[in-house]
């Protein structure tokens, strides 16, 4: 035999060794694993500090925090950071039932009441005083936030727009967005009611 024609044996007895030895090899089940979550909370090193993480990347400040005006427009402002709609803010003066009509969303300069088809919705407290979720537990804050439900409650009404849906999101992002929150300053602030669209008579 010719050198090429060695080689070109030789290259597929390899082959079928190899081949063979795959088909012989213990079987290794394929364990799906789960994002490893490392003891200092993703790199993050504590849940406080990966729940303002989460809290900042998901914007929550844009629609929870009142806003302060600056050269640049309207801006999240930090000293009331996530206290809601400021309880005593009237609404401007918008044709709510135009709204309605042909289903557009206004938001007030102050980005916390958000007039819709809905009615009107209102930024909550997130803070951790009593007029926010301060007495809130860690499992009622998961309830809403998972299931879109108000105040946590399975029975009752789901969370109006723009409150975003946040379903698929981690018991640990929200056991960590949870803490997070728990740090901030507690603000009192008792956010108005939703109200009800102005087609449904009260
Ligand atoms: C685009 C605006 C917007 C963003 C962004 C937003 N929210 Fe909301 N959120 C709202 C509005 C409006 C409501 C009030 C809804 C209602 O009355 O049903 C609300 C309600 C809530 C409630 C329910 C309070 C209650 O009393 O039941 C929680 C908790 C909450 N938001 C947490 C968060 C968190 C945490 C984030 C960020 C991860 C976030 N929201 C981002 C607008 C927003």
């Amino acid at each position: 035999m010719k050198t090429k024609q060695l080689l070109a044996c030789a290259i597929v007895a390899a082959g079928l060794v190899s081949l063979w030895a795959c088909n012989n090899a213990p079987k290794t089940e394929t364990v799906k694993t789960e994002p490893q979550k490392v003891n200092d909370w993703y790199g993050f090193g504590s849940d406080t500090l990966y729940g303002e993480h989460l809290v900042a990347i998901l914007d929550c400040a844009i629609c929870h925090t009142p806003k302060k005006m600056t050269e640049f427009g309207p801006v999240p402002d930090e000293t009331r950071a996530f206290s809601g709609r400021p309880t005593d803010m009237p609404l401007p003066p918008i044709d709510r039932a135009l709204a309605e009509k042909y289903g557009f969303m206004v938001m007030d300069g102050d980005g916390t009441a958000f007039i819709g088809p809905w009615g009107v919705s209102f930024a909550a407290n997130l803070t951790p005083h009593a007029t926010g979720i301060g007495s809130w537990s860690v499992e009622k804050f998961i309830t809403t936030i998972r299931e879109h439900k108000f105040k946590g409650i399975k029975e009752g009404r789901d969370l109006l727009p723009p409150m975003p849906f946040f379903t698929t999101i981690t018991d640990d992002e929200l056991k960590a967005v949870y803490a997070y929150l728990r740090t901030v300053k507690p603000i009192e602030n008792m956010v108005p009611s939703a109200l009800p669209p102005t087609s449904v008579k009260q």
